[in-house]
C-alpha cells in the first residue's frame, strides 16, 4: 500500500472541485486498513475514509489521511426459492451492484438504480428514492474502528436507520471504516410503483405490469432527465435534505400557495419538497458565476466549471437564511461538507 502526498482530490469528488489531500492511500484489503491503523500509531492523522465522493463538499485542502476505497467483491451467503442473501465489499459501485443483482434475477433494490456511491456508503445516509430506502434491504454492516482496528458487525435494528440518517451520521461518525455490507433481496419480484414521477413515466411506456428490469430502467430515464450527470456537470444529488415540519408550517404555506407538495412524516409533522421551496424561493436555475442552482432540479448545487467548494458553501448559506425568511422553514445541508 503506498502512501501518497498532496493527492489530488479533483476527481475524487463529483463536484469537480480542488482540493489536495495531505496523505492519501488506496485501500485494495482489509489488511490495508489494518496497516494505515498500524501506521498511525506514529503519524497520528485524523483518517477519513472516502466513498466516491459524491456527498461531499470540500471548501479546503484535507489535512488528513485520506482512504480510497477499492475493496471489491460479491458472494452469496445464502438462498432458497424467496429471498438470496448477499455480502458485498464495502467499495462496489452502487449502480453497478444494483444492475448485477437485476441480471441474476435478484430484485428490490431496482427503485434506486442511478444512485450515486458505493455499496459501502449506501447504509450511512440511508440512499432512498423513489419510495423505497436500502434500510428495507439491509441485514448488518460490518465496519472496522480507526482507532483500536477492532472489527463489529452491527445489525439492522442497532443502525438507528432514519431518512437520510443513520448511526453512522451520528455516534459513529469519523470513527470507523465500512467494510461490508449484508443485504438479502427477493427472487420473486415485488415491484415498488406509489410515488408519482414512476407511474407516470411507466404510463407514458404503456407498461400495465412492470418487472423490475422496466421499473430500473424507467427510474435510470427519470433521474437522467432531472439530475445533472456529474461527469459533465460538478454536483452532489440533493444538497439539502426535504424537512420535516409542524403541520402549523403547511397551514400557513397553503394559505399563500395551491399545491403545497408533502409527505406524511411522524405524529404531527410532515415532510415538505426542498427543491419545491427553493423554486418557489426564486433559486431555480439562478447562477452565480461558476457555481449555481440547477436548472432542472432546484434541491441540487451546480459547479459549472472553475467552482471553488467556499463559493458553493456560500450559496447554500444564501439560500438557507432565504428560505427561513420567506417561509419560516429550516432546510439543512444533506451533503458532508469539510
Ligand atoms: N419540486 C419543485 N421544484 C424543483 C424540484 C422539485 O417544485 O425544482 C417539487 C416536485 O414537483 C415534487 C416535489 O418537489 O412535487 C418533490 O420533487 P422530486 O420528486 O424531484 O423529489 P425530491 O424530494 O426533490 C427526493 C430525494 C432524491 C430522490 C427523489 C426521488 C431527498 C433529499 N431527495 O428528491 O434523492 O432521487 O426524491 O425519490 O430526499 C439525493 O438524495 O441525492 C437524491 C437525488
Amino acid at each position: 500500500m503506498e502512501l501518497k502526498q498532496n493527492f489530488d482530490l479533483t476527481n475524487y469528488n463529483t463536484f469537480g472541485v480542488q482540493s489536495k489531500a495531505e496523505l492519501c492511500s488506496i485501500i485494495s484489503s482489509i489488511e490495508d486498513i489494518q496497516n494505515v491503523i498500524e501506521q498511525n500509531k506514529e503519524i497520528k492523522k485524523e483518517i477519513y475514509p472516502l466513498g466516491s465522493g459524491s456527498n461531499i463538499l470540500l471548501t479546503q485542502d484535507v489535512d488528513k489521511w485520506v482512504l480510497i476505497n477499492q475493496l471489491k467483491g460479491i458472494i452469496v451467503l445464502k438462498e432458497n426459492e424467496k429471498e438470496v442473501s448477499l455480502e458485498v465489499m464495502s467499495g462496489e459501485d452502487w449502480h453497478e451492484f444494483v444492475l448485477h443483482t437485476l441480471d441474476q434475477g435478484y430484485y428490490g433494490l431496482e427503485n434506486l438504480s442511478l444512485i450515486p456511491g458505493l455499496v459501502g456508503t449506501s447504509p450511512i445516509q440511508n440512499i432512498g428514492a423513489y419510495g423505497v430506502e436500502v434500510k428495507d434491504f439491509i441485514d448488518s454492516v460490518e465496519f472496522i474502528y480507526l482507532e483500536s482496528g477492532k472489527v463489529e458487525e452491527l445489525d439492522n435494528r442497532y443502525i438507528h436507520f432514519g431518512y437520510r440518517d443513520s448511526i453512522f451520521k451520528n455516534e459513529l461518525k469519523g470513527k470507523i471504516f465500512i467494510t461490508k455490507v449484508r443485504l438479502t433481496l427477493y427472487k420473486e419480484p415485488k415491484v415498488n410503483v406509489k410515488y408519482r414521477a414512476l407511474i407516470d413515466e411507466l404510463e407514458k411506456r404503456s407498461i400495465k405490469d412492470p418487472s423490475p428490469k422496466d421499473i430500473s430502467d424507467a427510474v435510470i430515464f427519470v433521474r437522467q432527465s432531472k439530475l445533472p450527470d456529474p461527469s459533465k456537470i460538478g454536483n452532489s444529488g440533493s444538497f439539502f435534505k426535504n424537512p420535516i415540519v409542524d403541520f402549523s408550517v403547511l397551514k400557513t404555506l397553503k394559505e399563500r400557495f395551491e399545491n403545497v407538495p408533502n409527505y406524511p412524516a411522524e405524529e404531527g409533522k410532515v415532510k415538505l419538497a426542498a427543491g419545491w421551496l427553493i423554486e418557489k424561493g426564486g433559486w431555480k436555475g439562478f447562477r452565480d458565476g461558476n457555481v449555481g442552482v440547477h436548472v432542472k432540479q432546484a434541491l441540487v448545487l451546480v459547479n459549472y466549471g472553475n467552482g471553488k467548494g467556499v463559493e458553493i458553501l456560500q450559496l447554500s448559506n444564501k439560500i438557507i437564511s432565504d428560505i427561513e425568511t420567506k417561509f419560516g422553514v429550516s432546510l439543512e445541508r444533506e451533503v458532508n461538507i469539510i
